[in-house]
């Protein structure tokens, strides 16, 4: 096993690709008051734009700096830095192998060739049906459970290759059975309001002083 740096930034060649909806662009601004500056609202931005048009085309990378106020580059920057975002079309869905030591030693490295020999496509490909894209990752968190896959955000523990026949066919294979995330939607009326800027910096200074005037009141201990 050796550490592999994998491009995985493809823009299509002609186009720009689909834009956001109206309505993804809404749920963007529902994060700004969470934050300083509508900048610091991009990762959110970024899964609610791959949750609606499957990938972050450059259409999408200029919607998101128009709503961000940011120069489109940094959005790119950004994007071809997590690997999470894809920059093309992905299948219906994405089985992401984990590449990493504890993974490998429990198999991961013959998991993952005979993963790719049933599909037929490579790193960061997607079958001509559009049903599968395959990706790796350094590590899913998930090392006690070694080898492990993921289907879109379903975790598959201790998968062994008998067992990829039975997860490629389950229609439900990528069905979570815990609640979603809500950082895929906007803040709602009854989430506890977060803090704003400069409130929790002023309550840290607030509490230090305390503890100074309580240190100076208390009696010496001599
Ligand atoms: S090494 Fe595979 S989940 Fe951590």
């Amino acid at each position: 096993m050796s550490w592999k740096a994998i491009d995985r930034t493809r823009v299509p060649e002609h186009g720009a690709g689909p834009g956001l909806s109206e309505a993804a662009k809404e749920k963007v601004r529902g994060f700004f008051p969470r934050y300083p500056d509508k900048r610091a609202a991009m990762l959110p931005a970024l899964h609610i734009a791959q949750e609606e048009v499957g990938y972050i085309s450059l259409q999408v990378m200029r919607d998101v700096a128009e709503l961000l106020d940011v120069p489109p580059s940094k959005v790119m920057d950004v994007v071809t830095f997590y690997t999470h975002f894809w920059t093309h079309p992905r299948g219906r869905k994405v089985l992401m192998a984990c590449r990493s030591i504890s993974c490998d030693l429990m198999g991961g490295q013959k998991l993952r060739e005979a993963l790719l020999g049933k599909l037929g496509i490579g790193e960061q490909e997607t079958t001509a049906d559009g049903r599968f894209s395959f990706m790796t990752e350094e590590c899913l968190a998930a090392c006690d459970h070694a080898p492990c896959l993921m289907v879109n955000e379903k975790m598959h523990k201790r998968v062994r290759i008998e067992d990829l026949d039975r997860i490629l066919a389950d229609p439900d294979s990528d069905k979570l059975d815990m609640p979603r995330s809500t950082l895929f939607d906007a803040p709602r009326d009854d989430d506890p309001k977060p803090a704003r800027a400069g409130e929790a910096s002023a309550r840290k200074k607030a509490v230090r002083k305390a503890k100074k005037r309580k240190k100076k009141a208390a009696p010496s201990e001599e």
